[in-house]
């Protein structure tokens, strides 16, 4: 655990308008004072965002929900009773007091009670509201250690709280609930099952449904990129694609699922074995792909994951992945 003291420092920074690094359930957020616009600022600067893009306002429990929302929907407090502190983010009408540089200047606001002790801590020793993203810089793979922050955006932030490796790994499932009925803005590390069986109502996707009224950047298809050009294969034209890049020299990493394949003896080739259960798939896929780009690969090779309900933030991450390094090419 963190002592006291770190928690106290990294408090009094925040209220000093500075940013803070800290764990998450999910993965580590760049955290600023949601209610000071220049500190707010500091964390588009130093993640280089583009200034539209909202911000979640991490809290400490949902009884200060009312202070950043208002008319506030009976399934926001029955989500927030079912799951917080958990891996969901609520996208509700914004009260008068959240600053436009949190929201982007729309009229929303997303906001989360994280399930982890350090953010919990930090919270009530703070006591306001904390804006944070995930602490990468804009479209790059979300941070699941301090080590990762500290490799990509060390020296740009005023302190970072390490917490050890995130449990979940996956970032928050989005809902939004500013339109009615309940729509998935991003799966996430919630099971959208679970929102369905505590509203005792279907959960509406955003890409059929709202894509055109609401906006979220995690949208963007060229979100959660590694360096790293990655591809995804079925598990059958997987290996034929390894080899034909193999025999051409490049250095291939393989994120194998079926683990019939030994090429321990190919040179250029290295097959990692992924988890076969989703949550823990998971929590070490950002890991992974960290790993990967510091190691030189060419490519990253992924046999596809499994298409249950379980495995659907995991796919969609692969998927915007596997988009976004086929734009930079
Ligand atoms: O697990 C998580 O959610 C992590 C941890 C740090 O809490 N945070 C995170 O933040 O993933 P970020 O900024 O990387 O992604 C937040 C997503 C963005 O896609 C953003 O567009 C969406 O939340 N979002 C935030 N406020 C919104 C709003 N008012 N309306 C629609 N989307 C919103
Ligand atoms: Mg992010």
């Amino acid at each position: 655990m963190i002592p006291d003291d770190e928690i106290q420092a990294a408090a009094a920074l925040l209220r000093a308008g500075e940013t803070v690094v800290f764990p998450t359930e999910t993965v580590y957020g760049l955290g600023a004072d949601a209610s000071n616009p220049l500190a707010v600022r500091k964390i588009f600067e130093i993640k280089n965002r583009p200034d539209y893009h909202p911000l979640i306002v991490h809290i400490a429990a949902a009884s200060q929900l009312s202070t950043w929302a208002r008319e506030i929907p009976d399934a926001a407090w029955r989500l927030a009773e079912a799951f917080w502190p958990g891996p969901l983010t609520l996208i509700l009408q914004r009260s008068s007091q959240v600053p436009n540089e949190v929201t982007g200047g729309q009229d929303t606001v997303g906001l989360r009670v994280p399930d982890h002790p350090v953010a919990t801590s930090l919270l009530h020793v703070f006591g306001g509201g904390i804006a944070a993203p995930s602490a990468n810089r804009f479209g790059q793979v979300s941070p699941t250690t301090a080590q990762h922050v500290h490799d990509k955006l060390g020296s740009k932030v005023g302190m970072i709280l390490d917490g050890g490796p995130c449990r979940i790994g996956v970032e928050s499932t989005i809902i939004s609930l500013t339109h009615g009925e309940a729509t998935l803005l991003r799966p996430g590390g919630l099971p959208v099952e679970a929102i369905e069986y505590t509203l005792n109502q279907k959960v509406s996707l955003a890409q059929s449904v709202a894509s055109k009224l609401l906006r979220a950047p995690g949208m963007l298809d060229s979100h959660y990129a590694p360096t790293t050009p990655i591809e995804i294969y079925p598990a059958d034209e997987l290996w034929d694609r390894v080899y034909q890049l193999a025999n051409l020299g490049h250095k291939i990493a393989v994120l194998n699922l079926s683990a019939n394949n030994d090429v321990s003896h190919i040179v250029g080739i290295t097959s990692l074995q992924m988890p076969l259960l989703a949550d823990e798939y998971g929590r070490e896929l950002y890991a992974t792909l960290h790993r990967i780009d510091h190691a030189s690969f060419d490519h990253i090779l992924a046999e596809a994951p499994p298409a249950q309900q379980e495995w659907i933030a995991i796919n969609d991450r692969m998927r915007r992945a596997a988009q976004g390094t086929s734009n930079k090419k």
